[in-house]
């Protein structure tokens, strides 16, 4: 069942129904100022940090679970209705919402009278601008009240939670003509503040929410919309708001639109004060005046439309299957961005508060937005190693506005510093730029202890080969890539966090998935290496590679698959041996993307174990046999219901592994099975199992143990992006830039006969054509080339390329 439609000439997912299975949201903002909005309204925004400076209040957890967002109330003759349908939910005669490229309209009519509101952040801008397009359907004239609603959060999203007795006597507001002040805190410590104004005069206002909306009544029904009239309350203390009253007259057939701002503002700190008590608002009136007109908005509009038009350029398909080329084309690279931005910080399943920017994950991200804005790649890259520490290990995760390493989540993820190696090649391969290995980048942020990115990565490779155990495979450290696996940490107390809370010292625990990304990202540091004129480092790094790669079938194979671990006692997990959790996903993937096992047989044998034991209708489950009860030497990953998470549910983010996995086997149909199977446009039709957006990546669905089997969880910032991406675009359809040239090597299932490829790599174009039939190879304008690696072409160059498969 579905509950919309895409519509990809537009780049938009159209909901046609309030009533999805789950709130389906979308981003707006692309750079520092971020907002999150439902189809129904609801969400709310923040500059860089979603903790420390969230601007709008959002309660997560709540019931039911998708109120408060910034609101547009209708009362038409005491006929009160919200046109995004929550939170009024009076029947509307038309729902619409069409989420788009960083903005979303959604229009709801009642009685003849339509309100469409676009929601956007405009490029290089810290704020929403909200234009609500009223028009009078009618054939009669309508008097109408338009109200507008934002509830302010006190900038710490997590004292706003914690500490709230404190905020209860803190809130302030000002108004200056149709502008709103947010002034929290900023009598102290604070130079920012928010405003949400209005390009026309108003007829009311109010900054107390119990003014407002009164104490007994909920967001559905605000006394203040009810009677019609705003109290131009004044907040001291308690909630503060921001709404407008804008009386609005249309003829039939009228249409007015009013422009909304709501944004962030900072004053240097000797400017902070216009007079004794009041805030400067000088910055804020130039923000107002920026969009103030409905040229300005329109322009605004048509500036992210080409922003994104040029992004999207870098990398287009036409297979002939509108469902590949809709996730190509437009919903992965924007996942891509999306997860690029935000990390796993807030979305409507991480609630902005505990997650920064993870070394890991952010790493991972990379991958499948090099191509997007190289040059933001870059930035993040060196803010990433700048938390490494002197000993190769990392800070698991860093705040955004600091950038500094997160002390709360501490380090000892053995898998984490590999991650900077991946990061780093893709960035090169994609832009060419070896300077970027030169950068002088401090350890731990002390700008006393610093050495080259290269050095970043040198001392990353060698804390694998450092910190290994008996067998000589990796340690594990806390967990690897799987967060859930904690063979060091004997965790009895209830409550207490798996990630953080104190490990065994163990010098047992072994990770073979370490092992294989330890041998994956072995011939890109090679390679590294010798961009740095480094051939003895490259030579002993090639050796190392060598050898963990026999360590891993020496002591890391089961008979029919690669183990997963060594536990603190020395006993394999991941084996037959064991009553549960004898296969898991991970190291089968990663081991033979790896290349491990591929001549001798053992690759092959461990994917048809992942095919034969694993797969489900609705994706790879992460292990079977499901655990059924709590292992105090696993750790989280036997907390989880069977089925859910980590124990057996389908981790979105390990089955493109997988597809990589068999395209390096050649088995085209079967890589591309996995990747469909997954892929939101293709699960579209089954939108009431499936539950969540249809048009992007969810972290996690329920594996065949669980009773809910095919339902997702945890939507939008999930590594699944990038890693599908790269499984689609440079293994399947097999374009992919490498250090000394673009590899042109399809993997195409049966079902694709004919396509073509456009993708812009290092300012060159390359047209590639690939069909299917007569002999078998590649021609570069004209000329057959040898092998599939293409030399870069000049930048504004083009380049015509014809496979043959
Ligand atoms: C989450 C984490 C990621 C981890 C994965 C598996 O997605 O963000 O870092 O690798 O779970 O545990
Ligand atoms: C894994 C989970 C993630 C969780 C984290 C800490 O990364 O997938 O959702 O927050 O572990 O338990």
């Amino acid at each position: 069942m579905r509950f919309g439609h895409f519509d990809d000439e537009a780049r938009e997912y159209v909901i046609t129904t309030p009533r999805t299975p789950y709130p389906w949201i979308n981003y707006l903002g692309t750079e520092e100022f971020f907002g999150l909005i439902s189809h129904t309204g609801g969400g709310y925004s923040f500059y860089k940090d979603a903790r420390m400076r969230r601007l709008t209040r959002y309660r997560y957890n709540n019931v039911p679970i998708d109120v408060g967002g910034r609101y547009y109330y209708v009362n038409d003759g005491g006929d009160v209705w919200t046109p995004t349908w929550s939170p009024v939910k009076a029947d509307l005669d038309h729902f619409e919402t069409r989420h788009g490229l960083s903005y979303t309209v959604s229009t709801g009519e009642r009685n003849n009278v339509r309100v469409e509101t676009t929601y956007f952040v405009p490029l290089a801008t810290n704020a929403e601008v909200h234009r609500v397009r009223v028009t009078n359907t009618g054939d009669s004239p309508k008097s109408l009240q338009l109200f507008s609603f934002a509830e302010f959060n006190l900038w710490n999203a997590f004292d706003d939670q914690t500490n709230y007795q404190r905020t209860l006597s803190l809130a302030e507001a000002e108004v200056e003509g149709s502008a709103i002040y947010h002034t929290s805190e900023y009598r102290e410590r604070r130079n920012h503040y928010a405003v949400y104004g209005v390009n026309a005069a108003i007829a009311g206002f109010d900054t107390d929410r119990d003014s407002f909306i009164g104490l007994h009544n909920g967001f559905d029904a605000p006394e203040a919309v009810v009677d019609g009239a705003c109290r131009n309350s004044m907040v001291s203390g308690w909630g503060a708001i921001g709404a407008h009253q804008i009386d609005v007259e249309l003829a039939p057939g009228e249409q007015r639109d009013l422009v909304f701002v709501l944004g962030y503002v900072e004053n240097p700190q000797d400017e902070k004060w216009e007079a004794p008590g009041v805030v400067n608002k000088e910055p804020a009136r130039e923000l107002l005046a920026r969009f103030s007109t409905g040229e300005q908005v329109e322009a605004a509009l048509a500036e992210m439309r080409e922003y994104w038009d040029g992004m999207l350029s870098a990398y287009t398909v036409s297979s002939g299957d509108e469902k590949v080329d809709r996730m190509v084309n437009i919903w992965n690279q924007y996942q891509c961005m999306v997860t690029f931005n935000l990390s796993r910080s807030a979305s409507y399943f991480e609630s902005g508060i505990g997650r920064g920017m993870g070394f890991r994950d952010s790493n991972q991200d990379l991958l499948g937005f090099v191509h997007l804005v190289p040059a933001r790649a870059r930035e993040r890259i060196l803010d990433i190693a700048a938390t490494q520490f002197p000993d190769g290990s990392a800070y698991h995760q860093y705040q955004p506005l600091t950038k500094r390493g997160n002390h709360d989540v501490g380090t000892g993820f053995n898998d984490d510093p590999l991650w900077l190696i991946e990061g780093v090649a893709a960035y090169i391969k994609e832009t060419g730029d070896e300077a970027i290995l030169r950068e002088d980048v401090p350890f731990d942020n002390d700008p006393d202890d610093s050495g080259t990115l290269f050095e970043h990565l040198r001392r990353s490779f060698h804390h694998a080969l450092h910190n290994r155990g008996p067998h000589g495979l990796p340690l594990i450290g806390r967990a690897d890539w799987n967060d859930c696996l904690n063979l060091n940490c004997f965790s009895e107390t209830p409550g207490e966090s798996f990630q953080t809370t104190e490990n065994r010292t163990g010098g047992t625990a072994e990770s073979v998935f370490i092992a294989g990304l330890f041998v994956h990202c072995a011939p890109d540091y090679v390679a590294m290496a010798e961009l740095m004129g480094e051939q003895a480092e490259a030579d002993g790094a090639r050796a190392a590679a060598a050898e963990m790669s026999a360590v891993v079938l020496e002591h890391g194979w089961d008979g029919d698959w690669f183990l997963r671990a060594y536990d603190f006692f020395g006993e394999k997990v991941g084996s037959a041996e064991r009553d549960e959790g004898q296969l898991f996903i991970e190291p089968q993937g990663y081991c033979v993307m790896a290349g491990i096992g591929l001549e001798t047989g053992e690759a092959r044998r461990a994917l048809d174990s992942v095919a034969e034991i694993l797969n489900s209708d609705h994706g790879i489950v992460v292990l079977q046999p499901a655990f059924t009860r709590y292992y105090l030497e696993l750790g989280e990953i036997s907390t989880y219901p069977p089925g859910y998470k980590e124990n057996a549910g389908i981790f979105c983010h390990n089955n493109p592994w997988v597809a990589i996995a068999e395209t390096r086997l050649g088995r085209a149909d079967r890589a591309f099975e996995y990747w469909k199977k997954i892929a939101p446009s293709f699960r579209e039709e089954i939108s009431e199992v499936h539950r969540l957006e249809p048009y992007v990546y969810a972290q996690m669905i329920a594996g065949k143990d669980a009773p809910r089997h095919g339902e997702a969880k945890n939507s939008w910032l999930t590594g699944t992006a990038a890693w599908n991406f790269v499984a689609i675009t440079q293994h399947i359809l097999g374009i992919r830039p490498e250090f000394d040239g673009l590899r042109v090597d399809p993997c195409l299932p049966e079902s694709m006969t004919n396509l073509t490829i456009n993708r812009r790599c290092r300012g060159a174009e390359y047209q590639i054509t690939v069909t299917r039939g007569g002999s078998p190879g590649v021609q570069v304008d004209g000329a057959a080339l040898e092998g599939t690696l293409i030399p870069y072409a000049t930048p504004g160059e083009s380049v015509d390329v014809a496979v043959t498969i």
